[in-house]
């Protein structure tokens, strides 16, 4: 899932088109966002993987734990928290 920011990596460094403060953001029936360079304790990112800013999986159904793959779009996950907000109306 895109989050915003655009990176590249020269020699494996990775270069930003912007610093962000850390951040986790929950986005509206989909995944965690997270920007800011949030170090992700006990994953080994892909190369070419982006270390400022990446989205987990909030709904369950990623094939790439503990990233968010978008499947949240197939399954049609919808935020709990919003449903039982519905459910008391
Ligand atoms: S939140 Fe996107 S695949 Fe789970």
């Amino acid at each position: 899932m895109p989050s915003g920011a655009l990176s590249y990596s020269v020699e494996g460094v990775e270069r930003r088109d912007q610093e962000r403060e850390p951040a986790v953001t929950v986005t509206d029936d989909g995944p965690y966002a997270i920007t800011g360079g949030i170090e992700l304790l006990g994953v080994t990112l892909g190369e070419g993987a982006s270390k400022e800013h990446y989205t987990l999986c909030r709904c369950g159904a990623s094939r790439n734990k503990p990233f968010c793959d978008g499947s949240h779009w197939q399954i049609g996950f919808r935020d709990p928290a919003e449903k039982s907000r519905i459910e008391k109306k």
